[in-house]
């Protein structure tokens, strides 16, 4: 009986007979041909395009969906009371809530309290409360409530706002084109603030000093310095 023996296939670095290099081709390939590596770097070039075509799609859908569930539940005028220790809330002083990244204040404080009903305008004033988004209207920095006079200073190119976020008209109060951006709010018969992200209303144009629409600085030149 005959025992079939492969073709001899000489030691590296020895010479190289024509049956073997024959032998050598016929046999079964290990590992990965430059063919078999070509198609699979095509497949995964196909995939990663796809992939990334997917993603720009549910980049494309994903915020609008965030943006429609953005309701963010604020509390009512109390617990802004309690949550900001000794701000002058009760006065009608921003109370910043991080997590609807806006800025929360009463209207009127002389009315005593907010008032149920839904506002999609942002402006607030049926319901004597307005939320604020913290985006500052010139490059997008947080502005700050001043304590001491009642006014939003923006740390990045000192755009003022008065407490209710109109904007402080001329060149000495910065370079914001209109006042901060609102949201729009619903209060619910238990006084509990809901606040609207999923949108923004733009702010009113800039109004000049001493005019009815801006409310004075409570001191000249609060918190400079
Ligand atoms: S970002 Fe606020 S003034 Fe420029």
């Amino acid at each position: 009986m005959s025992v079939g023996r492969s073709p001899q296939v000489p030691e590296f670095g020895g010479p190289t007979a024509a049956p073997a290099i024959k032998a050598l081709r016929g046999r079964p390939t290990t590992g990965l041909s430059r063919r078999t590596l070509l198609r699979r770097s095509l497949g995964l070039g196909v995939a990663l395009a796809a992939a990334e075509g997917l993603l720009g799609m549910v980049s494309f859908v994903w915020p609008k969906t965030t943006r429609a569930s953005a309701r963010v539940r604020v509390g009512s005028l109390g617990d802004l009371i309690a949550r900001n220790g000794s701000l002058p809330i009760v006065d009608g002083f921003p109370a910043y809530v991080a997590d609807a990244h806006a800025f929360v204040m009463t209207i009127d404080p002389a009315k005593g309290g907010w008032l149920a009903g839904a506002d999609p305008t942002g402006d607030g004033r049926t319901l004597n409360v307005r939320a604020l988004s913290q985006r500052c209207p010139h490059l997008g920095c947080r502005p700050n409530p001043c304590v001491e006079d009642f006014w939003f200073r923006c740390p990045c190119h000192q755009s003022r706002y008065d407490r209710l976020g109109t904007k402080a008209d001329g060149v000495l109060y910065g370079p914001a084109p209109h006042g901060m951006d609102r949201f729009p709010i619903e209060v619910d018969g238990a006084g509990v603030l809901t606040v609207d992200t999923s949108r923004v209303v733009l702010g009113p144009l800039p109004v000049v000093l001493g005019q009815p629409g801006l409310i004075p600085p409570r001191v000249p030149n609060g918190c400079v310095g």
